[in-house]
C-alpha cells in the first residue's frame, strides 16, 4: 500500500502543490487526471525518487521512503511516454540492462525473465528486433516490461496511450489489466478518458484535490 501524507512540492518560490494526500491500495488502478502544469509528472517523479519533495511524508508498505531525491527509484517503476527506450539495444537487451547492471542478476536469468515478461505482454516474438522496427503500442510494452524487470512494488505510468491508436491503447489497457489480477498496484497519469475507463478502479483529480 502507498500512502502520501503531506506532500508539499515547491520550486523555488512557487508552490506547486501542498499538503497532498492521496492512499493507493494493494492491487489498485488509480488513474491521475489534471490539467497541463499542476504538477502530476512532478508527483510521480517523487515518488520515484528523480525529484525532491519539501515536506510530507511517503510510506510504501509501511515503509517510509526518501522524499530528498536520495532514494534509488528501484521501489517505483516509471514508464514514461516517450518510452525512452534506448535505440542501438535490442528489446531483450532493453529489458535486460538494468537488472544486470543494477540488481546485478546473471545474464542468463535477466534473460530468461525478460523473455517470460515478453511473453506475458504478447511480444515473444520480437524480442530480437530494435525500437525503431515496433509499432508505438510495441513500444509501450517493452517500456513496460523493462520497468516490471527491476521487480518494482508499484508502477507509475506518465501519459501511456498519448500518440497511441485505439488498437494499441485496448493492448496497453490489456497489460495493465493483467499486472492489476497479477496484484500490481499501478498509478496512471492521462489525458486519455477511454483508457481511464477500461482500466481505472478510481480517479484522482488533481484539480479538485490539491491545494496550491
Ligand atoms: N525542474 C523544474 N524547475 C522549475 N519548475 C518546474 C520544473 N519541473 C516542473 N516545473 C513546474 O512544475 C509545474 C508542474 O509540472 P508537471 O510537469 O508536474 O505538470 P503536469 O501536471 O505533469 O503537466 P502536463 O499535463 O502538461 O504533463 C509546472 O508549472 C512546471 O513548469
Ligand atoms: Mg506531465
Amino acid at each position: 500500500m502507498l500512502e502520501i501524507k503531506g506532500l508539499t512540492k515547491k520550486y523555488s518560490d512557487s508552490v506547486i502543490f501542498k499538503e497532498l494526500f492521496l492512499t493507493v491500495g494493494d492491487g489498485e488502478v488509480l488513474s491521475i487526471v489534471g490539467p497541463s502544469g499542476i504538477g502530476k509528472t512532478t508527483l510521480i517523479k517523487i515518488l520515484a525518487g528523480l525529484e525532491s519533495a519539501d515536506q510530507g511524508e511517503v510510506l510504501l508498505n509501511e515503509e517510509k521512503l526518501a522524499i530528498d531525491g536520495s532514494q534509488s527509484g528501484a521501489k517505483v517503476g516509471l514508464i514514461f511516454q516517450d518510452f525512452n527506450l534506448f535505440p542501438n539495444y535490442t528489446v531483450l537487451q532493453n529489458i535486460m540492462l538494468a537488472p544486470i547492471n543494477v540488481l546485478k542478476t546473471s545474464k542468463t536469468d535477466a534473460k530468461k525473465s525478460a523473455q517470460e515478461l515478453l511473453a506475458t505482454l504478447g511480444m515473444s516474438d520480437k524480442g530480437n528486433l530494435y525500437p525503431f522496427q515496433l509499432s508505438g503500442g510495441q513500444k509501450q510494452r517493452v517500456a513496460i516490461a523493462r520497468a516490471l524487470a527491476m521487480q518494482p512494488q508499484i508502477l507509475a505510468y506518465d501519459e501511456p496511450t498519448s500518440g497511441l491508436d485505439e488498437v494499441s491503447t485496448k493492448q496497453v489497457a490489456e497489460v495493465v489489466n493483467t499486472l492489476k489480477i497479477q496484484g500490481v498496484t499501478q498509478l496512471i497519469i492521462t489525458h486519455d478518458q477511454y483508457f481511464a475507463e477500461l482500466v481505472s478502479d478510481r480517479v484522482f483529480d488533481f484539480s479538485t484535490e490539491v491545494k496550491r
